[in-house]
């Protein structure tokens, strides 16, 4: 598969807000919605584009799909700017500017391509690019409960073999979306490369089992965005700096391993530590 080739650095034009309309609404899961917006943003699987709603400021997404005339967001209701989101109708406008952060890097010939809640609209976004390429890809989506499982009625993407997993069984396999990355990869030797995107504790364990089985991987590592284009610093990790919007969010598994806090904390806009914890 051909390598992904992306913007570092930008001129005026990139970083114009631009406006756009919703276009659709999709109720995905319990407060878990698709946004469709008019337009292209020319991304590739992996990026993000920052959102602007007036009061609430910007905001950092996921592209979930992009169809040359619209493209499509995967959006969580977490807090006021989300819930202004959630506010909107279709026709109501919104600005947005990017897309912005290195994508995933597509190699490989056989794909795991593992994610948890929204994590699984940049990796459907990567299965459809995938396909189109001639590479097969094992997308495997988890969540606690079907009511909290995404993309269950999207209709079937030729060359993707969808692995649906919750852990109370409710729908699909029982159990983790890590449990059945670890059958799969052991089942299939004929998987080369795993991409995972969600839960920064599930992402770590992904990145466990890939060890274990010696395969290459790409995780995608959110951090709490301001700019979005490298210049704030608030996406920077420890202990290299990295910034997540410019060298991140995709990034290979050996790289997420030199972060120290990779797994263990992030940082939120005052830049104080939180801890992940287990649910
Ligand atoms: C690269 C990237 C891709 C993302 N993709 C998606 C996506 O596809 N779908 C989705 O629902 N969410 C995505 N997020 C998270 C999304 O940006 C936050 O949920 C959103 O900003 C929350 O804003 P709020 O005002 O509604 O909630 P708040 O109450 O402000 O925040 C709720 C939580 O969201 C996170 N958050 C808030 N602001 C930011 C920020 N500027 N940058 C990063 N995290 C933030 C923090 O963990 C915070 O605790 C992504 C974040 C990043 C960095
Ligand atoms: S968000 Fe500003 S440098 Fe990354």
């Amino acid at each position: 598969m051909k390598s992904s080739s992306y913007k570092t650095s930008f001129d005026y034009e990139d970083l114009t807000v631009r406006s756009t309309a919703i276009t659709r609404i999709v109720e995905e899961a319990r407060g878990i919605r698709s946004f469709g917006f008019r337009g292209s943003l020319d991304a590739q699987p992996g990026q993000f584009v920052m959102l602007w709603l007036p009061e609430a400021g910007a905001r950092p997404f996921s592209i979930y799909k992009d169809d040359g005339e619209e493209f499509v967001l995967t959006i969580a209701r977490v807090g006021p700017f989300t819930e202004q989101l959630f506010d909107c109708r279709v026709g109501d406008r919104l600005g947005y500017f990017g897309p912005f952060g290195k994508p995933f890097d597509l190699r490989g010939t056989h794909l795991a391509l593992v994610g948890g809640g929204y994590g699984s609209a940049p990796l459907s976004f990567l299965a459809r690019n995938a396909t189109a390429q001639g590479v097969t890809s094992e997308l495997v989506i988890g969540a606690r409960n079907k009511s909290l499982l995404l993309y269950s009625d999207e209709p079937a993407i030729a060359g993707v073999m969808k692995h649906y997993c919750t852990d109370d069984g409710s729908y699909g396999y029982r159990g983790l979306v890590t449990e059945r990355l670890h059958e799969l990869l052991r089942d299939d030797p004929s998987i080369d490369m795993v991409y995972t995107a969600g839960p920064e504790l599930m992402m770590k364990e992904v990145v466990a089992v890939c060890d274990e089985f010696g395969i290459d991987g790409q995780v995608s590592l959110e951090r709490y965005m301001k700019c979005g284009f490298g210049i704030c610093g608030s996406c920077c990790v420890d202990p290299n700096g990295l910034r997540m919007c410019v060298e991140g969010p995709c990034i290979d598994n050996e790289v997420a391993k030199g972060i120290s806090e990779f797994g263990v904390y992030h940082r939120d806009a005052a830049g104080i530590r939180h801890p992940f914890v287990t649910a």
